[in-house]
C-alpha cells in the first residue's frame, strides 16, 4: 500500500462511526492494554493476539490446517498458538553495523518473506539493504539460504515469490542499483530463467500460481499483473493501464541461442477483461487474485478483484480452461504470418528445448490477440476492496455455493454469499479491537477459518458466526448464509455436526423462502421478531414515520405498500415521512427501506391501521410484509446485528 493510499486510508477511518458495523469491538479500556501477546474470546468465536506495530509493516504466514500463525515485522518474528495460547518471539534484528542503504529509514531488517521450504520456516528479510534469509530452528534463527531475489533491499511493494517444491520464483531485483527493469525469475531449483525486458511494460505484479496439468511436462505458472498499456495513447480509448494473465511452462529450458539462454521461452501473456455488458463498465485495474482449486485443472477458478477509474471494485470469474484455450488457439498480437511448427507458449516433453524461431517469434510478439473474458461478473460495488478470499462448500441443502471475503479499505471485512439469485453480502465484520486497516488476510479452507491482520493484531475468525443471527429461525433462514442453519432452537454453523446430529438444517439459499419456512413445529421459533409494528391513527390526524440513518453512504426511501412516498439523499440525520391528515387511502404498509450498492435492508416497518379497523387489517400486512421481507434478502440480519452487538457490549 503506497503512502497516498494509506491517507486516504485513514481518512476513511474516521468516516467509521456514522456506519452499521457489525461489532466485535470490546470497550475502550481494553484496548489500551499494553501491547504484547493475548487472546481474548468474546461471543462469536474469534480469538486474536495483539503484538508491538513497527512501522505498520507486517508479513504474515499460515499453513492450512495449522492452529497457528507467524508475524514478521520490522526485527521480529512473532509466533502464535491460538489452539493453546502458546507464543513466542523471536529478535531477528539487523547485525550490520555499516549498512549498505542510502536512505538510512531502510537500515533495519524489514521481515518480507515466510515461508515453507524444504520442511523449514524460511524467513528473510532486508537486512539493512543487504537482503538476508535465515532458518527457524527449536525457537532459533539460524542463518539461511542466499537470499538474492528472496529479499528486497527495502521494503517493495513489487515484490512476488512463489515456492513450488524445491523451485523459488520471484520478481525481487537481485542486485541493488542495477537491473531495474521488473523481471519474472526462476531463482531456485531447476536452472534460473528470466522474462526479457520487452514482454512487459512496467508491470505491478499481483499474484503467481502454478497449474498442474494432467502430463507433468504441461504443467504451467500464471502470473497476474497489470501494466501500461501499450495501445496507449495511440488508441485514446484504450485504458492506460491493462491487467494481464501470463503463462510459462514448468519445463521451460531456455532457449537454443546464447541471448536466449536463461530467458523464459514459453512466455505469453493476454488481457483480463472484466466488464459488465450491461452497462459497458469496465474494470481494468486487477486488484488481488484468489485462485480456488479444482481436482480438474480446467474447472480451476480464478476469482479477479478489479477497481475501475472511479475505484469502484468488481469481481470477476475466469476459468483456468478458458484461460489455457485463448493461449493454445489464439494468434498473436500484431503477427499476421504464418506460426512456427512450435507454438509459441507450447511446452515440449523430455529434454526438448524450444526452437529459436519459436522463440523469436514469442519474445517479439508476446501477446495474444485475444483477450479472456471472464466466465462471470459476480457484482460491482461502490467499496474499494482490497483483497479477497474465497471458500467454496457444500451447504446443509445439498447444493455447494462460493462464499467470497473481501477486505474493505475501512478495516472491515464483507462476508458475501454467491447464491443462485445473486450475490448477497451477509455479513459486514470488524475484526479489530480498535479501528486499523486490514494489512493481510488469509483462509483456511480446512478449518473453516479467517485469519486477518492488522499492523498490530491478527484475529483468527470462524467462517460460521451464526451466533451474528440468533435472534430467530427467520433471521437465520433470512440471512442466506451458507455456512449457518437453523435447527433445535439455535442459528449452528454446518460445519458443527456434534451440535445437529442427523437432524436436518433449515436453509434458503437458492429461493425467497416461503413466509412459513420456519412456523414447522420441528422449528421452533427462538425471540418472536415482530416484522410489522402495528400503529393505530385515527382519521384526520397527524403522523411521521421516522427512519434513522445509518449510512451517509445508502439512500434511504419511505414505502406504503411496496409504492415509494418519499426519498431521503445523504445529509439528513433522519429520513422522515410526514402524514399531515390521515385519510383511508394512506393506511398500509410503510416500509423504510436503506440501499446501499447491493445492500438493500429494510430498517423500519410499520402498519399504520384504522382504530375500528385493527384486526381485520392486521392479517392482510402481515402477509404481505412477509412476502416483501423476504425478498428483501439482508434486510432482517441488520437488525440481528444490532441486537447482537448489543449483546456483546453487554457482556463485557
Ligand atoms: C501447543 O501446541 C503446539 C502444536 O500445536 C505444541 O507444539 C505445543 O507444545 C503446545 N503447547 C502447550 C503448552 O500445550
Ligand atoms: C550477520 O549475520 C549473518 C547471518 O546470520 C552472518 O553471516 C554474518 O557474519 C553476521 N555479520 C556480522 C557483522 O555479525
Ligand atoms: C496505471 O495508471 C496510473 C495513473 O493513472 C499510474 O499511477 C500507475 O502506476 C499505472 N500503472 C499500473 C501498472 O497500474
Ligand atoms: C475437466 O473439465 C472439462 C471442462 O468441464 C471437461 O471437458 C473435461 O472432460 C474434464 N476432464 C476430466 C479428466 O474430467
Ligand atoms: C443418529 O441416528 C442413529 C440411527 O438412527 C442413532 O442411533 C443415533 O443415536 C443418532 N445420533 C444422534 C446424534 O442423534
Ligand atoms: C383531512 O381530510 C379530510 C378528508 O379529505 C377533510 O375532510 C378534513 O378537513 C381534513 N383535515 C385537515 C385538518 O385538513
Ligand atoms: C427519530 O428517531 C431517532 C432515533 O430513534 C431520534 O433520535 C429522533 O429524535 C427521532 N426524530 C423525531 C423527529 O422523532
Ligand atoms: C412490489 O414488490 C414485488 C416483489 O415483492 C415486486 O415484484 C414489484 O415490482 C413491487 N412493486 C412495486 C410497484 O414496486
Amino acid at each position: 500500500m503506497g503512502s497516498e493510499q494509506r491517507r486516504r486510508v485513514a481518512s476513511r477511518l474516521a468516516r467509521w462511526a456514522s456506519r452499521l458495523l457489525l461489532l466485535l469491538l470490546l470497550p475502550s479500556a481494553v484496548a489500551s492494554r499494553p501491547a504484547g501477546p493475548r487472546i481474548v474470546t468474546p461471543a462469536l468465536g474469534e480469538k486474536r493476539f495483539r503484538f508491538d506495530p513497527r512501522e505498520g509493516h507486517i508479513v504474515l504466514f499460515h499453513e492450512q490446517g495449522a492452529p497457528s500463525v507467524f508475524v514478521g515485522t520490522v526485527g521480529t518474528l512473532h509466533y502464535y498458538n491460538f489452539e493453546n495460547s502458546t507464543s513466542f518471539t523471536v529478535l531477528v534484528e539487523t547485525n550490520r553495523t555499516l549498512s549498505n542503504c542510502r536512505k538510512q529509514e531502510n537500515a533495519k531488517n524489514y521481515l518480507t518473506l515466510l515461508e515453507k521450504y524444504e520442511d523449514q520456516l524460511l524467513i528473510c528479510g532486508t537486512n539493512a539493504c543487504s537482503p538476508t534469509c535465515w532458518n527457524l530452528v527449536d525457537g532459533n534463527v539460524e542463518p539461511g539460504i542466499s537470499a538474492q531475489g528472496l529479499a528486497p533491499f527495502a521494503p517493495d511493494q513489487n515484490a512476488l515469490v512463489l515456492i513450488d517444491g524445491k523451485d523459488i520464483y520471484s520478481t525481487i531485483r537481485k542486485h541493488q542499483y542495477n537491473g531495474r527493469t521488473p523481471r519474472f525469475r526462476r531463482i531456485r531449483g531447476s536452472t534460473e530463467l528470466y522474462t526479457s525486458d520487452t514482454v512487459m511494460n512496467n508491470p505491478k505484479f499481483v499474484k503467481a500460481a502454478i497449474i498442474k496439468q494432467e502430463e507433468a511436462y504441461n504443467e504451467k505458472i500464471y502470473y497476474f499483473f497489470r501494466e501500461e498499456n501499450p495501445d496507449w495513447p495511440k488508441n485514446a480509448a484504450a485504458p492506460r493501464n491493462v491487467s494481464r494473465v501470463a503463462q510459462l511452462c514448468k519445463g521451460d529450458r531456455g532457449g537454443t541461442g546464447s541471448l536466449s539462454a536463461a530467458k523464459w521461452t514459453t512466455f505469453l501473456k493476454a488481457t483480463l477483461l472484466c466488464v459488465d455488458s450491461d452497462n459497458d463498465r469496465h474494470f481494468n485495474q486487477l486488484q488481488d487474485v484468489f485462485i480456488l482449486e479444482s481436482a480438474n485443472w480446467s474447472e480451476t477458478r480464478i476469482y479477479g478483484l478489479f477497481w475501475n477509474e472511479w475505484e469502484y471494485s468488481a469481481v470477476c470469474v475466469y476459468s483456468v480452461g478458458d484461460i489455457s484455450k485463448v493461449f493454445r488457439t489464439s494468434p498473436l498480437k500484431d503477427y499476421h504470418e504464418k506460426l512456427p511448427p512450435v507454438r509459441p507458449g507450447q511446452c515440449l516433453e523430455g529434454e526438448q528445448q524450444t526452437p529459436h524461431e519459436t522463440f523469436k517469434v514469442a519474445d517479439s510478439h508476446p501477446e495474444v490477440a485475444r483477450r479472456v473474458k471472464q466466465e462471470d461478473i459476480l457484482f460491482y460495488s461502490k467499496h474499494r476492496y482490497q483483497q479477497i478470499g474465497v471458500h467454496r462448500a457444500p451447504a446443509a441443502d445439498g447444493g455447494t455455493y462460493s462464499t467470497l471475503y473481501l477486505a474493505t479499505d475501512k478495516g472491515t471485512v464483507h462476508k458475501v454469499a454467491v447464491l443462485p439469485t445473486g450475490a448477497n453480502n451477509v455479513l459486514e465484520i470488524q475484526p479489530f479491537l480498535s479501528p486499523a486497516g486490514i494489512r493481510t488476510m488469509t483462509l483456511d479452507s480446512e478449518r473453516k477459518e479467517l485469519f486477518v491482520a492488522s499492523e498490530s493484531e491478527v484475529v483468527q475468525l470462524p467462517m460460521a458466526m451464526c451466533g451474528a443471527y440468533k435472534g430467530s429461525c427467520e433471521s437465520c433462514v433470512l440471512a442466506r448464509d451458507p455456512d449457518c442453519g437453523w435447527i433445535n432452537g439455535r442459528c449452528t454453523s454446518v460445519y458443527d455436526r456434534d451440535q445437529h446430529g442427523n437432524g436436518t438444517l433449515l436453509q434458503a439459499l437458492t429461493h425467497n423462502p416461503v413466509t412459513d419456512i420456519c412456523s414447522s413445529p420441528s422449528h421452533t421459533k427462538g425471540d418472536d421478531n415482530h416484522h410489522c409494528q402495528i400503529v393505530t391513527v385515527a382519521p384526520g390526524t397527524r403522523y411521521y414515520l421516522n427512519c434513522s440513518i445509518k449510512s451517509h453512504h445508502a439512500t434511504y426511501t419511505w414505502l406504503r405498500d411496496n409504492q415509494t412516498v418519499s426519498h431521503c439523499g445523504s445529509g439528513h440525520r433522519h429520513c422522515i415521512h410526514f402524514i399531515d391528515n390521515m385519510t383511508d387511502e394512506l393506511y398500509g404498509t410503510y416500509s423504510c427501506v436503506s440501499q446501499e450498492d447491493w445492500f438493500t435492508q429494510t430498517l423500519v416497518t410499520e402498519c399504520l391501521t384504522k382504530p375500528s379497523n385493527v384486526k381485520m387489517l392486521l392479517e392482510e400486512p402481515r402477509n404481505k410484509m412477509a412476502k416483501d421481507w423476504a425478498t428483501q434478502t439482508s434486510l432482517s440480519l441488520w437488525l440481528g446485528l444490532l441486537h447482537m452487538a448489543a449483546v456483546v457490549l453487554l457482556t463485557h
